[in-house]
């Protein structure tokens, strides 16, 4: 079967398709059939080397992706849904994909999870729209989650009109928090769109604008810019603040910094399937922004570290 992958670390002509053993599904596992894999920031980390040393226990060609989509094509035993019933062979389903483990990415025509990483795709969806739901729904989820802020508390999200920070938007919208969001110019209809309640603009100086809006500062920020230092004046005495790329600064004030890894959550499939439902309640929307025939995963590559990617792009596997 093909995956797409790198054997040496690189730019992104550094992918390649590489023809590689067929996996099978074993003990608590399912085998997908991809239809869609999404290209994450993450994943032109893993091509550029960023994760060398967690991948010592794989050989190349080192395959990256974190979600996919397709259809069950294989069952092991003991692998059901959150219902408790055997997945069944064509089910159509969505999934997260740790690249780091032995069973490497989800760049392949076949991939082989744990049952617990696999969801149904949310109704009325397809496999292309539903494959970037998984892995930042779920670090949304646990982003918020973890500020465990109440209904009515205020949150603050850069990088709003990115993947996590939409999510974040919506999410937070649905937990009743007041959503504070920011934009540039051409984004911010479409961040209100989303739901946030104010949008500011984005920018090294955006924390100054959120203290215009909420003088006291937010009760919790979602950092999906990565601006670290540069945001976290925004927060109140006693906040929180979830970081995606594990900050270490030392903010005071009785803040707390929660660093968020997705990594941990991949075999929570209620929280999984708990998003599908968020979907087909129109609570979370889907957006892609581009589709690319797997073999171009370099071009995908560079749309992405080329900024301003709104929705996600996704390689076919036809
Ligand atoms: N720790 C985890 O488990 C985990 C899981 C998922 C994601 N992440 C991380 O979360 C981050 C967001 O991921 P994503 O998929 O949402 O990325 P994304 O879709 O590219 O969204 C990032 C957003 O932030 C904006 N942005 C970037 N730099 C900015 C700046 N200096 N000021 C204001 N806005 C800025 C981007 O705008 P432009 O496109 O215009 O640059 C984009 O709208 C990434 O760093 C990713 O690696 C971590």
């Amino acid at each position: 079967m093909r995956a797409v992958g790198v054997e040496d670390f690189g730019g992104p002509e550094a992918l390649q398709v590489f023809e590689v053993a067929e996996p099978h599904a074993g003990p608590g596992e399912v085998r997908i059939r991809v239809r869609a894999a999404t290209v994450n920031p993450t994943d032109t980390g893993l091509r550029a080397g960023w994760y060398g040393p967690r991948l010592n226990d794989q050989q190349p060609p080192y395959i990256p992706g974190m979600d996919a989509a397709g259809v069950i094509d294989e069952v092991g035993d003991g692998s059901t849904t959150v219902d408790g019933t055997p997945w069944q062979l064509g089910d159509e389903v969505m999934a997260i994909v740790l690249p780091t483990e032995p069973r490497k990415g989800a760049y392949a025509e076949q991939i082989v999870v744990p049952a617990a990483s696999v969801a149904r795709l949310p109704k009325g969806t397809d496999a292309v729209a539903a494959s970037g739901l998984p892995m930042n729904g779920l670090t949304a989820r646990v982003a918020l989650d973890e500020l465990g802020l109440r209904p009515g508390q205020t949150i603050a999200v850069t990088g709003a009109a990115g993947a996590f920070g939409g999510y974040i938007v919506q999410l937070a919208k649905a937990d009743g928090l007041r959503v504070i969001a920011d934009a540039s110019e051409a984004d911010e209809q479409l961040v209100r769109d989303l739901g946030a309640d104010d949008v500011v603009r984005r920018g090294d100086d955006v924390a100054d604008r959120i203290r215009a809006l909420v003088p006291e500062g937010v009760d919790g920020l979602a950092d999906g810019a990565v601006q670290s230092e540069l945001v976290v004046d925004a927060i109140a005495d006693g906040g929180g603040m979830a970081v995606v790329r594990g900050w270490n600064g030392d903010p005071g004030r009785g803040i707390t910094v929660h660093k968020i890894m997705v990594f941990g959550h991949a075999r929570d499939q209620e929280a999984l399937d708990t998003l599908r439902q968020r979907v087909e309640d129109g609570v979370v929307t889907l957006r892609v922004a581009q589709t690319f025939p797997a073999e171009q995963a370099a071009e995908a590559h560079r749309t992405l570290e080329a900024g301003g990617v709104r929705g996600r792009l996704v390689l076919t596997f036809d």
